[in-house]
């Protein structure tokens, strides 16, 4: 079984897809840990202003690995723990970049059906719906307006109320990089569109976990 959520930078995906992994019983993929593992990679080794192609990139595909780890799966960079260095600003700001040429993505979509093929899923990222997923029983493409959207990623970061002015730094970033992923960023046809500027991360939740029951036809066990 595959649940694909896409949409948009900070729509919520990774977080929803982690608790809908863990109401169901599936094991989470953030196909973006994996483009942003190798971009951080790749940083490792080079100057961001480095003319990288597809090709090379791909090199460091070896030393990434997505280890299952309770209701998730966990990137790591040559065997180490990676999290906090594949979410800084230098491997967010270059990500797009690395993400927008073929033979990486082939290798991040290779890894996530590898993925899929041993465990239940819920994969997030952009294309998973259209590209990696085409038959997915289930699709979700999740929206929020991007001044809430850069709230929400601030809170997160930052773990205290953001001023309006880092909102709208924040909100000018996540629009730009909307721009760089759009046509990486596509809403299968038979997607079920998700606005979540007013809903409450549980809400959410329960909502895509209600669809999962529906498509599965298994009891919803509260
Ligand atoms: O959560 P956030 O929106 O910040 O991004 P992410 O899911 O961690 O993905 C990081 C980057 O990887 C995006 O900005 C895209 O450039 C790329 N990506 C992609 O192209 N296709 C995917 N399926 C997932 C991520």
């Amino acid at each position: 079984m595959v649940i694909a959520i896409d949409g948009p930078a900070a729509s919520g995906k990774s977080s929803t897809a982690q608790w809908v992994a863990q109401r169901l019983g599936y094991r989470h993929v953030d196909s973006g840990s994996l483009y942003r593992a190798l971009t951080a990679a790749a940083l490792r080794d080079a100057a961001v202003d480095e003319p990288w192609s597809g090709e090379q990139l791909v090199t460091h595909g070896p030393r990434v690995s997505l280890r299952p780890e309770g209701s998730s799966f966990v990137v790591r960079i040559d065997g180490a723990d990676c999290d906090a260095e594949i979410r800084d600003n230098a491997v967010t700001s270059q990500v797009s970049r690395v993400a927008s040429m073929p033979e990486v993505r082939e290798w991040v979509n290779a890894q996530v059906r590898q993925a899929a093929q041993t465990h239940d899923v819920v994969v997030d990222g952009r294309d998973i719906g259209t590209v990696v997923f085409p038959n997915a029983p289930l699709k979700i493409f999740l929206v929020a307006d991007p001044w809430e959207r850069a709230r929400r990623r601030l809170n997160q970061r930052l773990e205290r109320r953001p001023s309006d002015d880092e909102v709208a730094e924040e909100t000018d970033l996540l629009v730009q990089r909307d721009a760089k992923d759009a046509t990486q960023t596509v809403q299968a046809k038979d997607a079920v569109l998700l606005d979540t500027t007013y809903l409450t991360q549980p809400e959410q939740v329960e909502r895509i976990v209600a669809l999962a029951h529906a498509v599965t036809h298994r009891p919803l066990v509260t």
